[in-house]
């Protein structure tokens, strides 16, 4: 389908078709899987196509690209070999030594880690903001030094929202980028482009892959010239995703919609669970309409996600219980899949942040809600939770 026609049409069709047309040899109607490094030219510099090399571009890596692009609303998509590969392209590719950035203060733990242990040492400064506060946010920015304002929403793991537009508003008064993480949300709740932002991240190992059997990630713009040096430092850095890796993705992403859906349907069924129970002192959920982020939430958002925190009575010797004793809900880092997965944010994926300022409570459990049946999720919480 051609991009023109893709950006036309519903976010289901473009999953399915946009980024590639059926091979004119072949039909085949999915992209095969390019397992080559290199390509024959005809006559020096005559490459067919542009391929020239795989780690500037591959066919599979395309689809998966333009695919991502569409869903996204950009102009450009890029594929990375982790959400992480990602985001060091887009720093390196954006900002120089002396530059600064804001950071969500409840980033995803190797967000944070990223900045403070790996760019600080190359010069870049960062400062943490909440999210949720527009007016703190643009506190956070050094007039002048502030190149991004970067944040997530919903934020990992405590779910915060912030304002995609307002955010966008403070970041380009002050001639800085907004980034938005849009891994929680996935393409399907919120397309950040639209409201404003000038480039989206995925670690697309989560939502997108959606069946926890790929590591990647991926950027998507809409400014041309913001391409062009996305274009050349992914190629400089090389840490693009493989034509296994971007199979897989765009596979996942074919599906991305109806997954949601009932993502959704099974979250909000273990929410009102969980807001009964007498073992939990809260529910963390953008669609609970006392959530502080609900009505930014669901102005911005097209549902609130699979995404479900929630605090226990006993502090973190019970919540490190109810991990341990569930058995329908996987205990494990990670978040996306079709299966349900349940983590102690502050002993796993947020235990590079122990200590600091984007320390999370102890009392803490994140559920990553699957596709299962909902009756199975809710009976295996009430277990975990001792009846
Ligand atoms: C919100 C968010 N952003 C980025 C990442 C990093 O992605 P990856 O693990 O694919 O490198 C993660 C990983 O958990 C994440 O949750």
């Amino acid at each position: 389908m051609s991009q023109r026609h893709a950006n036309k049409s519903g976010f289901e069709t473009r999953a399915i078709h946009a980024g590639y047309e059926p091979d004119p040899m072949t039909g085949a109607v999915i992209p095969p899987i390019y397992a080559t490094s290199t390509y024959k030219q005809d006559g020096v510099g005559g490459l067919r196509g542009g391929y020239e090399y795989s780690r500037s571009a591959n066919p599979t890596r395309t689809a998966l690209e333009g695919n991502i692009a569409a869903l996204e609303e950009g102009e450009r998509g890029f594929a990375f070999a982790s959400g992480l590969a990602a985001e060091d392209t887009l720093i390196r590719a954006t900002c120089r030594p002396g530059d600064h950035a804001v950071i969500p203060d409840d980033a995803y733990g190797g967000t944070h880690r990223l900045f403070d242990k790996v760019e600080k040492v190359w010069g870049l400064a960062h400062s943490p903001a909440p999210v949720s506060d527009v007016e703190a946010v643009r506190a956070a920015i050094r007039p002048g030094e502030t190149r991004l304002v970067w944040i997530e929403t919903p934020t990992n793991p405590l779910l915060n929202i912030g304002d995609i537009e307002a955010l966008a508003g403070v970041a380009h008064e002050a001639g800085a980028l907004l980034v938005v993480d849009n891994t929680f949300a996935s393409p399907y709740l919120q397309q950040p482009l639209t409201l404003g932002a000038d480039v989206v991240v995925h670690s697309t190992t989560k939502y997108c892959g959606g069946h926890s059997d790929v590591v990647g990630g991926a950027l998507v713009v809409r400014d041309l010239e913001l391409a062009e040096q996305l274009t050349f430092h992914q190629n400089a850095i090389g840490g693009v995703a493989g034509p296994f890796d971007s199979w897989l993705v765009l596979r996942g992403l074919k599906t991305l919609g109806v997954r949601m859906d009932r993502h959704c349907d099974n979250a909000e069924r273990v929410v009102a669970f969980l807001a009964e129970h007498p073992a939990v002192t809260e529910v963390i959920y953008p669609g609970l309409p006392e959530h502080p982020g609900h009505d930014v939430a669901a102005k911005q958002m097209k549902r609130f996600g699979g995404m479900v925190s929630f605090r226990v009575a006993g502090g973190e010797e019970r919540a490190l219980a109810v991990c341990e004793k569930s058995e329908v809900f996987t205990l494990g880092e990670s978040l996306g899949g079709v299966e349900s997965l349940i983590e102690h944010p502050g002993r796993m994926t947020h235990a590079s942040v122990a200590g600091t300022d984007l320390e999370v409570p102890g009392d803490l459990i994140r559920l990553s809600v699957g596709i299962e049946t909902a009756d199975d999720l809710i009976a295996d919480l009430d277990r975990a939770l001792g009846g």
